[in-house]
């Protein structure tokens, strides 16, 4: 983001403050419980969004050297993430192309090949198959090249690794989708952060109501009263699109010294919190010394594991005691404020489940919320 842009976000907040007002959608706009609740809207969202779109993965230090490895488990497909000897990244379907079983359980490492715990065939790290036990006797025709892991699409972009599943996926359509935010990408510079520490549970509600917890400050004040509330103006907000990805600007108190300072020294991130919603399924908080990424995994229609991973700037030597404590204190404080997000979702899905709200009612200053499902609804008619 450039400084012009900042200076024009922070004014726009600025005179929202002085008018009393929050920046306003046209009128008020609902969202039917049915969305939340129906088997058959999450199996729809599943393969028109999850299994479709592009998606983020993983930061860029999560394979941090040659020969690292990760393994993940979205929406039901089981992926594994390598890093091969000349740094490129690539992304397989984590199951054995002899009889189907599991190739990798660790979680991660570092290893430059795969051993199929079954029968002992064995990949390198860029999928390639290079043994199979009794191979003359058993597959006398075996095509190695044909037995190759199965890939999925994977791109390497901007510090983070995003993947697409599917038919349809390239790395031109990861490209597409991030186009609009390469001003901001360029801005943020996220290679130079690292992983410090994350979370990561599962939660008893639809991926969508933790998404829309994350589009507001009007809970700010009330939900967040014991940890962060009284940090940030209530209600004071302002969003824009890049696509299907939403940006928040969220004023901190502190936004009101700006008026003593000359333009040309202001600086976003140390006055609110900026916050990406990457369509479908994640979200970067930024803060003035770091960044938090928030992934939303849907498991089931009323079930989603949320990881919340702290990044920090990357530095060569090791941290020292203080620096440890700071950075694991405010991953603490994150867990604990997003926590009371999630707990709300959770209360929101039971209600929802009794059919006491036939619609969730957005205000006019929960704008972003009905964008977020608009897209999501987009989505769905496209399949
Ligand atoms: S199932 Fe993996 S080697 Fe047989
Ligand atoms: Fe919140």
């Amino acid at each position: 983001m450039d400084h012009d842009t900042q200076v024009e976000l922070l004014d726009e907040l600025l005179g929202l403050r002085k008018q009393g007002a929050a920046y306003l959608a046209e009128s008020v706009s609902f969202s039917k419980a049915e969305r939340y609740i129906s088997d058959a809207q999450f199996a729809a969202e599943r393969d028109a969004i999850f299994l479709k779109q592009p998606f983020l993965l993983a930061h860029s230090s999560e394979l941090p050297e040659e020969g690292s490895f990760l393994k993940r488990d979205c929406f039901g497909i089981p992926i594994l993430l390598t890093r091969d000897r000349d740094g490129a990244v690539h992304a397989f379907y984590n199951v054995c192309r002899h009889r189907g079983a599991r190739l990798v359980e660790a979680e991660s490492g570092c290893k430059h090949r795969f051993t199929c715990p079954y029968h002992a065939w064995t990949w390198d790290n860029t999928g390639r198959l290079i043994a199979a036990p009794h191979r003359e006797q058993g597959f006398p025709d075996l095509d190695f090249d044909a037995y190759g892991l199965k890939r999925v699409t994977c791109l390497e972009k901007a510090g983070w690794i995003w993947c697409q599943i599917g038919e349809a996926a390239s790395n031109d359509t990861i490209e597409t989708s991030l186009a609009p935010l390469q001003a901001d990408l360029d801005w943020l510079d996220f290679a130079s952060y690292e992983v410090h520490a994350e979370d990561e549970k599962l939660w008893r509600c639809n991926w969508k109501i933790v998404v829309e917890g994350g589009l507001e400050a009007y809970h700010f004040r009330v939900a967040h009263a014991k940890t962060i509330g009284a940090l940030f103006h209530d209600n004071l907000s302002t969003y824009r699109m890049f696509g299907n990805h939403i940006r928040s600007i969220l004023a901190r108190v502190m936004v009101d010294q700006l008026v003593e300072v000359p333009r040309k020294h202001w600086r976003i991130r140390d006055h609110a919190n900026v916050l990406y919603n990457l369509f479908p399924n994640s979200a970067w908080l930024v803060q003035s010394d770091h960044v938090v990424l928030i992934q939303f995994f849907p498991v089931g229609v009323d079930e989603t594991r949320i990881r919340c991973v702290t990044l920090r700037p990357s530095q060569p030597e090791p941290l020292t005691e203080k620096q440890q404590s700071y950075w694991d204190k405010n991953h603490a404080l994150t867990v604990k404020t997003l926590e009371e997000d999630f707990e709300l979702g959770v209360q929101i899905q039971s209600g929802m489940a009794l059919g006491v709200n036939e619609q969730l009612t957005f205000g006019r200053f929960e704008g972003a919320l009905d964008k977020f499902n608009a897209a999501v609804d987009a989505a769905l008619k496209q399949d």
